[in-house]
């Protein structure tokens, strides 16, 4: 009797364990209609971990605008998620690993093979001397303008190839009753700004903006503004209400003709809306930016603290392997950065993102995390809706170049 009662004790007490440990809380902001390729990658989680249960917590908003505060109030509260989303690049290293919140995962990296798996300038975003702070699980590109052919077709007009040719079809869409260009709330407006920033000045001195090099009231980085504001004269009225996805359904309504956006938007259309990459809709790189690529990477880390250790681990094993990788991009409409994936299983959009991802200049988005610390990524929505209010191409650059001063942009 006594033996029975230790064993029942026993295995009491096994299972409390297994219970504690069999949880893995994940966060991101990749909510409903974002969720698609998230969910199959925590269904190839619970098939090799099936005692584990996943938290997927969420909070909507796109580009993370909301998920941010949220992690913030959280990470800060010494209540982190086991494994949050993060972008590669400043927004990693200028904020949680400047603020020493997370594990170095160099061991990992060596254990995985990541090293040589990734292409150095991805492994540069996420490395710092003193360590490697996240896995990245894509790489998505910020410069793609989206339409549909047949529409284009219809109204009498070709996709253009800069922003004066946008900008001399713009009254032959208006009068056809059509937004010639599709904008939805602020951070989606920045979204089209840096395309802009990177036609008006060219890789190398986009490149210095964010090095400091450059000032935001030099003439030409002005100039950024003056063009920008011809845009979002060609844009709908409603921007501010609409979400990324809301924009896009409105190309895709026959609304509007053009839409900037990362190419999530080839994610939502594909996966979500079910249409076909190259007939059903179309893209070319932003007006001006034909050979370079904006890109942007999403990656996991692990901050120190974690609840669930173990699983968090296990699961940055999953996102950074091909085969993790080659479930969730197809469906996200991201390329896997690892050298080793597999194309085949992409569609003709994921294909062409492959293969400018390798022939293409790389620059960094600004929106999306990479090139300038967060600071300067949340006061840059205050100096857009400064534009929006005066279309004062002056007042925006020296706002824009208050801001840097203040956050020391560079350092
Ligand atoms: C980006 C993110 C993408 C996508 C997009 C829209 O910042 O990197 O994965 O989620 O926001 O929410």
């Amino acid at each position: 009797m006594r033996k029975y009662l230790l064993i029942v004790a026993s295995l009491a007490l096994i299972g409390t364990a297994a219970f504690a440990e069999g949880r893995l809380e994940i966060f991101s902001w990749w909510a409903g209609d974002e969720g698609p390729a998230l969910d199959a990658l925590i269904d190839l989680y619970a098939a090799e971990y099936p005692d584990v249960e996943v938290i997927n917590a969420t909070v909507t908003g796109g580009s993370g605008v909301n998920a941010r505060a949220v992690l913030k109030t959280r990470m800060l509260g010494g209540d982190p998620p086991d494994s949050f989303q993060v972008h590669a690049g400043q927004e990693l290293i200028g904020t949680w690993v400047a603020a020493k919140r997370m594990e170095d995962l160099s061991s990992l990296f060596q254990e995985q093979g990541w090293y040589d798996a990734f292409p150095p300038g991805l492994i540069d975003l996420i490395q710092t001397d003193t360590g490697t702070w996240s896995v990245p699980v894509n790489v998505h590109r910020s410069n793609v303008m989206w339409f549909i052919p047949a529409n284009l077709e219809k109204w009498g007009v070709s996709a253009p190839n800069n922003w004066d040719e946008f900008v001399a079809i713009c009254p032959t869409l208006q009068a056809a009753g059509v937004t010639p260009m599709v904008m939805g709330e602020n951070w989606t407006q920045q979204h089209v700004w840096e395309s802009v920033a990177l036609a008006t000045l060219g890789a190398d001195d986009y490149n210095r903006l964010w090095t400091a090099e450059l000032p935001f009231t030099d003439p030409k980085a002005e100039a950024i503004w003056d063009t920008f504001g011809k845009i979002v004269d060609c844009s709908n009225d409603d921007a501010s209400g609409l979400s990324w996805q809301q924009a896009t359904d409105q190309l895709v309504a026959g609304e509007a003709a053009f839409n900037i956006m990362g190419d999530w938007a080839a994610g939502y259309m594909t996966t979500t809306l079910d249409l076909n990459p190259g007939t059903d809709y179309s893209w070319q790189a932003s007006p001006g930016t034909d050979g370079t690529f904006i890109m942007l990477a999403d990656s996991f880390g692990l901050p120190i603290g974690a609840h669930n250790r173990e699983e968090a681990i296990h699961w940055l094993e999953l996102l950074g392997s091909k085969h993790g990788q080659d479930v969730f991009n197809p469906l996200k409409g991201s390329i896997s950065p690892r050298l080793d994936s597999d194309l085949s299983l992409y569609d003709a959009y994921g294909q062409s993102a492959a293969a400018d991802y390798q022939s293409d200049v790389i620059v960094g988005s600004l929106v999306h995390g990479a090139v300038a610390k967060e600071a300067f990524m949340s006061e840059f929505a205050t100096v857009m809706e400064i534009f929006l209010g005066s279309h004062n191409s002056q007042q925006a650059a020296n706002a824009a170049q208050a801001i840097a001063t203040q956050v020391s942009l560079g350092n």
